[in-house]
């Protein structure tokens, strides 16, 4: 397996694809996939496109879907939800869809969505993304993290990181086999660091501090855990994303 990462969908090769993608959001896009899909959400449709979400979503009745959408951290007016994990419990969202769009999650995901096979990721499910991997062995696996608006981001490059490293120790092998680029060793470095203050990381990190600016800190002390909830969203067709134990029985 040749593993590599990408610290904004812009830095990511557009004449080819991996047999596996991993789009990364922390904050909060891919937390909210994982978290809504574990709370029963029959799938998640994502847009980088508000008009077009509200298009998409219009021949779904009002009780089986769910419109969310955020910009700049905020709710956009008229939606349902903005982007917080938190919303996402079963009573709000259990059987039915939930159309989001996002400043830099979703367009990560549109980015890689021509790949074989699309996971979202996050820290909240990042073992349930190793042992996929280590289930069905891609040769091939970028991780692109979503970053701000074109720039790096702190909290998707050290989730990227902790994929990576959990992924080399469950491998045994070594990190110059693993690496595809350079980046995997700086997120892997970067991870080893902080693996025990992710909180403290989320809070230094702008996109971060931006979201305490909307008194979203109990998004930021969820978004921080590791390992919670044994979830993967995998796409179904380019854009829908299931999770991966009902789409088993859907097939
Ligand atoms: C994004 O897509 O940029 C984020 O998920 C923004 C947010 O925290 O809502």
């Amino acid at each position: 397996m040749k593993l590599s990462v990408f610290h904004t969908p812009e830095l990511t090769p557009e004449t080819t694809v991996a047999n596996c993608a991993i789009a990364v959001d922390v904050l909060r896009a891919t937390s909210t996939i994982v978290t809504a899909l574990s709370a029963g959400a029959e799938a998640v449709q994502v847009f980088s496109d508000l008009d077009q979400l509200l298009k998409v979503s219009e021949s779904w009745s009002p009780d089986k879907r769910i419109r969310a959408g955020e910009r700049g951290g905020a709710k956009v007016k008229g939606f349902d939800f903005g982007n917080s994990p938190l919303d996402c419990t079963p009573e709000r969202v259990k059987g039915r869809r939930l159309f989001i769009s996002t400043t830099n999650g979703t367009r990560a995901l549109q980015c890689v969505q021509a790949a074989p096979m699309v996971l979202a990721a996050a820290l909240i499910n990042r073992q349930a993304v190793v042992d996929y991997l280590l289930k069905h062995q891609p040769e091939t696996v970028w991780i692109v993290a979503s970053g701000w608006e074109g720039n790096f981001s702190l909290e998707d490059t050290v989730c990227a990181g902790a994929i990576a490293h959990r992924l080399q120790t469950e491998l045994g092998c070594s990190l110059e086999n693993l690496a595809g680029n350079d980046e995997v060793i700086g997120a892997i470095t970067l991870y080893q660091q902080w693996q025990n203050r992710l909180h403290d990381l989320l809070r230094y990190a702008s996109h971060g501090k931006r979201l305490l600016s909307l008194d979203c800190h109990e998004d930021l002390k969820y978004c921080s855990q590791t390992d919670i909830l044994d979830v993967l969203p995998i796409q179904r067709e380019p854009g829908v994303l299931m999770n991966s134990q009902s789409l088993v029985t859907v097939r």
